[in-house]
């Protein structure tokens, strides 16, 4: 049975998205906990109404990176996480912490990485004029945004766009990708061996 943790700083939809996935799924892992870098997280509202353990380590009490980091990580090696999950949690990682969890700490990143890495990817992604546009899962490395890719979701870019409509229907995509990805870790199907995302092939059974 894989500990999942799960790491958040606002609406938490994906979140929201993974947890339900494996509990319709029944995968084979426990979500051991929540944890908001805000108190004030819409996200721990619905984890607390499934009895999932919730956690909040409040970054603005923390005077340095380096102190929260190390608050976070005691928090979350409580778990005994096999896989740590980013989901719209809104903090910069030291790189110590960052490998700590190197080859188990994902995060979802609305845009086609390595395309507009930071804030604002969907006015990033319109003012570009690209006529794709989505959302891609990564493992976590020190450098923000830019560790290997695991996998995308593609939208078209319509030419009456706004940021708001592309933003929903990205989030749409990312509510399919995510829990796809979370699945195949639970699965023991995804690694990460030298740097390179390996992706077992889906066994199929036969009688
Ligand atoms: C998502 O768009 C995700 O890609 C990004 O932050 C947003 C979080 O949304 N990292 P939610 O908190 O999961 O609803």
């Amino acid at each position: 049975m894989r500990n999942i943790v799960i790491l958040i700083s606002g609406r938490g939809s994906n979140m929201q998205a993974i947890v339900n996935a494996a509990q319709k799924e029944q995968w084979p892992c426990r979500i051991a906990a929540v944890i908001s870098s805000r108190a004030d997280a819409d996200g721990l509202v619905y984890a607390a109404s499934l009895q999932i353990p919730v956690v909040v380590i409040p970054s603005k009490d923390y005077s340095s990176r380096e102190s929260f980091d190390a608050a976070l990580l005691a928090a979350i090696d409580l778990h005994a996480p096999d896989l740590v999950v980013l989901a719209g949690f809104m903090r910069i990682l030291t790189p110590s912490f960052v490998d700590h969890y190197q080859g188990r700490m994902i995060n979802i990143h609305p845009s086609l990485l390595p395309s507009f890495p930071g804030l604002a990817t969907h006015r990033q992604a319109l003012a570009a004029g690209v006529k794709v546009h989505g959302a891609t899962v990564h493992f976590v490395t020190a450098d923000l945004d830019h560790g290997p890719i695991i996998a995308q979701a593609m939208v078209d870019v319509q030419q009456d766009d706004t940021e708001q409509s592309l933003s929903e229907r990205v989030l749409e995509k990312e509510h399919l990708l995510y829990p796809q990805v979370v699945r195949w870790f639970v699965d023991g199907r995804l690694s990460l061996r030298d740097g390179q995302v390996l992706l077992a092939t889906e066994l199929t059974g036969t009688a």
